[in-house]
């Protein structure tokens, strides 16, 4: 896939929870038609970095830009609103609604005269969710919940997609089957995607570039499949794992 232009441009990005500092001048684009990697061990900052985006926690140095705008003091709706849209680690789906009532959340006011259109987007993708159309959040497996966390996001019609761990917890092949929704998301919609990821495997993989976190900064970047082959990289993050 040919990368576009950039996309997300995040520059010299400082986060700290109160005098801790979890990122520390962190470097990272996303260009159009991308799949972007993020690994790095637990800790490292990758879901500071996700979380930072949104706003939530704030910046308190350096800049976030999407699309060309500085979003970097922007309220965490008015970033919603400019069509990012995330599935956050832990999935966080409302596990009293069901799982049409959670994508009916995901869908933004703007949108709402694609909404039968959106839904079926999700259906075809994760046929799962279909047939636990009534069934409730809660009572879905954890791999029902990630593509119901994913499909929620997609309701609000993306530019870009940001998923903080969608592998984590999940069964080599339930796994798989995110992992190739993914993919298939991007080929066939050109749906532009930040990936973070422990699973530096299936990730790298997946992605047209990768960033490597350590201690809230990023070390390494290049394609994934560079990075798939740089020895370093197998030495902290793959030996021992699936490849
Ligand atoms: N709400 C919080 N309050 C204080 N420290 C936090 C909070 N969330 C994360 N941290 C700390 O920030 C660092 C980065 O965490 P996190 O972004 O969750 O890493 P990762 O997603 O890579 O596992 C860790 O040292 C973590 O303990
Ligand atoms: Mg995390």
């Amino acid at each position: 896939m040919t990368a576009g232009k950039s996309l997300l441009d995040i520059r010299g990005v400082e986060t700290y929870y109160g005098n801790i500092r979890a990122l520390n001048g962190v470097d990272v684009s996303v260009n159009e038609g991308e799949i972007v990697a993020l690994i790095g061990a637990n800790g490292a900052g990758k879901s500071t970095l996700m979380m930072t985006i949104f706003g939530t926690p704030r910046a308190r140095r350096g800049t976030i830009t999407f699309a060309g705008t500085d979003i970097t003091d922007l309220p965490t709706h008015e970033i919603a609103r400019m069509r990012i849209a995330q599935s956050p680690e832990g999935r966080r789906i409302f596990p009293r609604m069901t799982v049409m009532e959670n994508l009916q959340m995901g869908a933004s006011l703007d949108n709402l005269k694609f909404f039968d259109e959106d839904v079926e987007k999700v259906f075809t993708l994760f046929p799962r969710l279909k047939e636990r159309i009534a069934q409730r959040g809660g009572t879905l497996s954890g791999g029902e919940q990630q593509m119901l966390s994913i499909g929620r996001a997609l309701m609000a019609r993306p530019k870009l997609l940001l998923l903080d761990e969608p592998s984590l917890g999940l069964a080599p092949l339930i796994v798989k089957q995110i992992f190739d929704a993914i993919r298939e998301l991007n080929r066939t919609q050109g749906l532009t995607v930040f990936l973070v990821e422990q699973n530096a495997f299936g990730a790298l993989k997946l992605a047209t570039r990768g960033y490597v976190m350590v201690n809230g900064v990023v070390t390494m970047s290049g394609t994934g499949k560079d990075l798939l082959a740089d020895p370093e990289v197998r030495a902290a993050y793959l030996e021992g794992g699936r490849h």
